[in-house]
């Protein structure tokens, strides 16, 4: 589609589609999600003079895979949103099949987006341009062009630039495949973010260690956490084992040491970043305090996605809530940001056997629960939590065939922080040592219910809406 055909389709179906997509009750309460249509990866999340800017990969005119744009919001305080202009569209040859994922920089005081332009061709080959658009007058965002072509021994699957500044310059990790079809991050540099120089792959399948790890690596994340080097990736094509990697495409992280000379990265394993049915493509940015804070995609592509039933409502899907991240033993943790507190109506306490507990409303509810013995937390008879000695087990099921399937973290689990928007959960398992997200579609208004003998002890909160505006 061209600008011409383009803008005004947008506009017509967001006149349309808005209305439906936020009069379901599956519609989240206090979670950012599309107005209409689908919404994919997180782009773009900067702290830039004072507020918070998250972009998103977004297609307003359906829920397929298809014209990929850079929806963008805004923020003071990471609770009340607001919508900002459509910030890039698939209008020009260099990004004719979608404005792909990225990054967002301040460059001198110039809100600058890097982003990957795909270009798909007829006989099924692709090619990939990273490229840079600026911030205008009007909020919106003027195209600079591509400034990388696709590097020499990779296929067209290269992209997802996440930029950042170190010293006294600009680098860059890109998600790439190689010619042997092996997913790798490549490290890049630049003085200007016009002309970047490849140092090399600092990461990958049968790199550091890993052995066979996935054909290509998309959304790489790099940054330094308590003085370790955190590298985020989603390695598509790793090996389901009986309790991890279970979903279509994984998130995990490295942790280490980076050379940035070399490069050289010197990492431990690969580690799942959550362990819940859908999560994919994270990305961080510092706040002004020195938090790492992490927004993910509460979806993942290629699997079950097209039958969930926001679909019949012309959208699907949401972001996760923004997570602080901290290091604890070499662990990457992930708890709620801080100033989701402020949603937070007044709090509440129960305590005792848990089948005698009465049941809770959870369209928007946020507890903490400590537990003795074993108990299983129902939700709605759609999605159920158990929690026994050896970990935790969630449990939904398929919405292809209605079996059920069943997610795993393992260890001892000593306390849960769950928050709730009407179809999500967000599990975070002793203070963000593990963490399950998941959506759920209840056939009527969430209720969370306690079955089991073990003794209970929760604080609890509703939470407000919080509109977009
Ligand atoms: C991850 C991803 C990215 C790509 C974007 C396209 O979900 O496939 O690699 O840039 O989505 O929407």
């Amino acid at each position: 589609m061209t600008i011409r055909t383009l803008l005004p389709a947008i506009l017509q179906a967001v006149m349309k589609g808005l209305p439906v997509a936020l009069g379901d009750r599956h519609y989240p309460r206090w979670h950012l999600a599309p107005v209409t249509g689908l919404m994919n990866d997180p782009n773009g999340f900067i702290h830039f003079q004072g507020r918070y800017h998250l972009f998103y990969q977004w297609n307003a005119l359906g829920c397929q895979h298809q014209h990929k744009c850079w929806g963008h919001w805004s923020s003071a305080d990471l609770t009340h949103w607001r919508h900002e202009p459509l910030a890039l569209m698939p209008d020009e040859e260099y990004d004719r099949s979608g404005c792909y994922s990225g990054s967002a920089v301040d460059d001198n005081g110039r809100l600058t987006l890097c982003y990957t332009g795909n270009v798909k061709f007829d006989d099924g080959t692709r090619t990939a341009w990273q490229c840079l658009a600026v911030q205008n007058a009007d909020g919106g965002f003027d195209k600079l062009g591509p400034v990388m072509p696709l590097p020499g021994g990779y296929t067209g699957h290269v992209r997802d630039p996440k930029v950042w500044r170190h010293g006294d310059r600009w680098y860059m990790v890109l998600g790439a495949q190689d010619l042997a079809l092996q997913g790798k991050v490549l490290l890049l540099r630049s003085d200007n973010l016009w002309n970047w120089e490849n140092l090399g792959e600092i990461a990958g399948s049968t790199l550091g260690g890993l052995g066979e790890a996935g054909y290509m690596w998309e959304c790489p994340d790099l940054f330094m956490l308590d003085g370790k080097a955190i590298l985020i990736c989603c390695p598509q094509g790793v090996t389901r084992e009986e309790k991890r990697y279970l979903n279509t495409y994984p998130s995990a992280y490295l942790c280490g040491d980076l050379d940035y000379d070399k490069p050289e990265f010197r990492h431990g394993p690969l580690v799942e970043l959550d362990a819940g049915f859908e999560f994919y493509a994270p990305q961080t940015t510092l706040a002004d305090d020195g938090r790492r804070l992490l927004i993910g995609w509460m979806g993942v592509p290629d699997g079950e996605e097209m039958l969930q039933p926001t679909v019949a409502q012309g959208w699907i899907h949401q972001m996760t809530c923004p997570r602080e991240l901290t290091l604890r033993d070499g662990k990457l943790c992930q708890q709620p940001a801080r100033e989701l507190a402020a949603l937070r109506g007044e709090e509440q306490r129960l305590e005792g056997v848990a089948a005698t507990l009465p049941s809770l409303a959870a369209e928007s509810l946020e507890l903490v629960l400590e537990a003795q013995g074993e108990v299983t937390l129902d939700f709605a008879d759609t999605l159920r939590l158990e929690w026994t000695r050896d970990g935790l087990r969630l449990a939904r099921r398929s919405l292809a065939c209605s079996e059920w399937m069943h997610r795993y973290w393992q260890g001892d689990a000593r306390r849960l922080h769950i928050l709730c928007d009407r179809s999500s959960v967000e599990i975070f398992i002793n203070d963000g040592e593990g963490v399950m997200s998941s959506r759920y579609f209840p056939a009527a208004g969430a209720k969370l219910g306690f079955e089991g003998d073990a003794q209970l002890r929760l604080r609890y909160w509703s939470l407000r809406a919080c509109m977009v505006e």
